[in-house]
């Protein structure tokens, strides 16, 4: 089964080819980040646009790569949500007339469900046996699940306000390091100096597996105020200690729900878990297996909404014609295929 993955739910477009028994064929991927960099953040309008210039080229080139044609196409996947809206229809729109035109089966994914499976995608990679914990970190959410089964996940906990990449992208914001800020701000603090401050390591304190990063936010801002204007080991200070204090609550935090469920199997996706100390500090802490996808599988891409799509449709799943794009669609609202 050759299933196309499209990927246009904020600014990256992604387009793969993922075959069922022979593993990801060819991926493409065009950043925006050029496009939206000067205005310091994704403009909506701006990504809808570029997405269309993009897919018509993008699909040509992971066809010619993996040296098939539409024809040997047995379904398409598309990001369903959650993302922008109108980024989302650009290619929801490409993406379920291309299925129709074929004659071939099309699946609306979730753009986080997609995250969580990435890990897995791994051809003779360890599997997580289920159930198995999830702590999904990307740009929009930030969230512990259990997940039971594909489709089948109950929330342990997640972020009541900004989600840990978000914190990441506006702390290096604050500190003029650019954007997207995560992986700058995680460069930034490998010169820092770890003893310098001491930031909180929010809603760790009280019970239970719900997070909070818009203290941090308020803390770094301060911290930046109080010094400014800032040297350049400053700024490595503050973004070590941010880093830091990030990665403190997301282990604080799992390491609870490993205990809580009993559970000691953990995946970690979402474009966060690109960040290599957060990786090592969770794989050597934890009192559970770790699992993660290749970095560049970490953040936005067409393969994992590919592998996404190729796991609903091999268990069945048809959509109906319908084109579907949602902007908020909570991930324990889907069902197994
Ligand atoms: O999953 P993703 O590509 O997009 C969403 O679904 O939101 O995640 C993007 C987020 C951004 O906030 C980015 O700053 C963050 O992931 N990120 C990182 C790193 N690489 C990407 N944060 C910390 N360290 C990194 N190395
Ligand atoms: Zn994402």
């Amino acid at each position: 089964m050759l299933i196309l993955g499209i990927e246009t739910s904020c600014d990256e477009t992604g387009v793969a080819l993922y075959h069922a028994a022979d593993g990801l064929l060819a991926d493409a991927l065009f950043s925006q980040v050029d496009l939206h960099a000067q205005y310091g953040g994704v403009v909506p309008e701006l990504a809808s646009r570029d997405h269309i210039r993009k897919l018509v080229p993008l699909c040509r080139e992971v066809l010619t790569q993996a040296g098939k044609s539409l024809a040997d196409l047995d379904g398409v996947a598309y990001t369903a949500g959650p993302g922008l809206l109108g980024a989302l229809l650009v290619g929801a729109s490409f993406a379920r007339s291309l299925a129709w035109g074929l004659d071939v089966p099309a699946v609306g994914v979730h753009h986080m469900e997609a995250h969580l499976l990435a890990p897995l995608m791994e051809k003779n990679g360890r599997q997580p046996p289920l159930p198995f914990i999830a702590l999904l970190v990307s740009g929009g959410h930030t969230q512990l699940v259990e997940v039971f089964a594909i489709g089948d996940y109950r929330l342990l906990g997640e972020s009541l306000d900004d989600a840990a990449g978000e914190a990441f992208d506006k702390a290096a914001k604050m500190l003029d390091l650019g954007y997207p800020g995560g992986p700058l701000l995680a460069r930034c603090a490998e010169n820092g100096d770890p003893t310098r401050f001491r930031f909180p390591r929010p809603m760790t304190n009280r019970p239970g597996l719900n997070f909070s990063f818009s203290g941090l936010k308020t803390f770094t801002l301060n911290t930046v105020r109080d010094l400014s204007p800032l040297t350049d080991q400053d700024r490595a200070d503050i973004a070590r200690a941010f880093e830091d204090a990030v990665i403190d609550t997301l282990t604080i935090k799992c390491r609870r729900a490993v205990k809580e469920t009993g559970v000691s199997h953990l995946v970690v996706a979402g474009g966060v878990s690109a960040n290599y100390r957060l990786r090592e500090k969770l794989s050597a802490e934890l009192p559970a297996t770790t699992y993660y996808a290749k970095p560049e599988l970490c953040t936005d891409n067409g393969a994992m909404i590919a592998y996404a799509g190729c796991q609903r449709l091999q268990a069945g799943q048809r959509d109906p014609l319908a084109i579907v794009a949602r902007a908020r669609w909570p991930m324990t609202e889907l069902s197994p295929p």
